[in-house]
């Protein structure tokens, strides 16, 4: 038995493996799929690989699988395609954010943002291109239609109008105006905690889970998302633009409404911290089964990119 640190040690050592292996599957499965896309112009699919292979922490796309394993034992075909289906559409949402029209920024994973490397009109083409083959892939590849169609209609729920869209129009329209608490919420529970709740969710469903677990995933997955959030708007203050690979201060400089702005570092600290214990409590029922979510969980309070 060793001593409560080396023991702490060790699990951040399994952690880090099991992320690294699972990101590298991910990374496997994205490669597999776009090589079959030979019928995409050169050009488009050039600026769909550049983004879309071009780093990315693959958080999304590991808690699929994760969550799959949880409910399942093991990952499924269907949840190896979920996993790519939701880097398709996270990545297609930042290539967009990136735009002048939007956020306006230059560097994107520790490169120029794809409408710098290419141009704007191939940027929006390889963003909407992203984005749709997100849903061809489960649609073509997952062989039980009824696992195919829950798992589009969860992805397309969170990314649709009402889910990340909304909270990119609320993004948006918040910029430079007078912002509220009820209003914050909002922004980051749409543009991003929903997409953490599907990511949870498909792996649930790829994992055939009862539906309680279902829906202690998905509560699970949308605390994940709302720190993720509070942690990306912290950063943005206080890591630097090579750190974090994106430009670091352009929150404060486009006026947008953040947890800092609107309440302080340390208020958003301490409400970074109540979620992630949101979320730990989510997975409670699952026991130590769970302790890779759990560390997941956590990881968003010590995020440094
Ligand atoms: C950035 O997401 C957009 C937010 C919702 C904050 P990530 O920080 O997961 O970006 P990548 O995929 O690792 O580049
Ligand atoms: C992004 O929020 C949310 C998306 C849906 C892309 P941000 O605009 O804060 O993300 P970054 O900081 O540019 O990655
Ligand atoms: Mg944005
Ligand atoms: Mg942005
Ligand atoms: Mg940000």
């Amino acid at each position: 038995m060793g001593t409560e640190s080396e023991k702490n040690d060790v699990a951040e050592r399994a952690f880090r493996a099991e992320l690294t292996q699972k990101a590298a599957l991910v990374e496997q499965e994205l490669q597999r799929l776009m090589d079959t896309q030979a019928a995409v112009p050169p050009r488009l699919r050039e600026a769909m690989r550049y983004m879309l292979q071009g780093g990315g922490k693959r958080i999304r796309s590991v808690m699929v699988l994760w969550c799959c394993e949880l409910t399942a034992g093991h990952i499924t075909e269907a949840a190896r395609f979920a996993a790519a289906a939701i880097e398709m559409v996270h990545t297609y949402s930042l290539i967009h954010d990136d735009l002048p029209a939007m956020d306006n920024d230059n560097m994107r994973r520790g490169r120029p943002s794809c409408h710098k490397q290419f141009d704007e009109a191939t940027a929006i083409l390889a963003g909407d291109g992203l984005l749709t083959l997100a849903f061809e892939v489960p649609a073509r590849y997952i062989s039980d239609p009824l696992t195919a169609v829950r798992i589009i209609r969860t992805l397309a729920e969170a990314a649709g109008p009402a889910g990340m869209i909304a909270g990119q129009m609320a993004d948006l329209e918040s910029q430079n105006v007078p912002g509220t608490m009820e209003r914050l919420r909002y922004i980051h529970i749409h543009k991003t905690a929903k997409m953490f709740s599907a990511a949870a969710g498909m792996g649930a469903i790829a994992g055939n889970a009862s539906e309680q677990d279902l829906s202690a995933l998905l509560q699970y997955g949308l605390k994940i998302g709302l720190g993720f959030q509070i942690a990306d708007d912290l950063l943005d203050v206080t890591a630097s633009s090579e750190q974090l690979g994106k430009t670091a201060g352009k929150d404060a400089a486009q006026g947008k409404l953040t947890y800092p702005s609107l309440v302080g570092m340390d208020e958003s600290r301490l409400l970074l911290r109540r979620v992630t214990e949101e979320a730990v409590a989510a997975i409670e029922p699952f026991g130590p089964r769970a302790d890779l979510l759990r560390h997941l969980a956590l990881e968003m309070l010590n995020r440094k990119k």
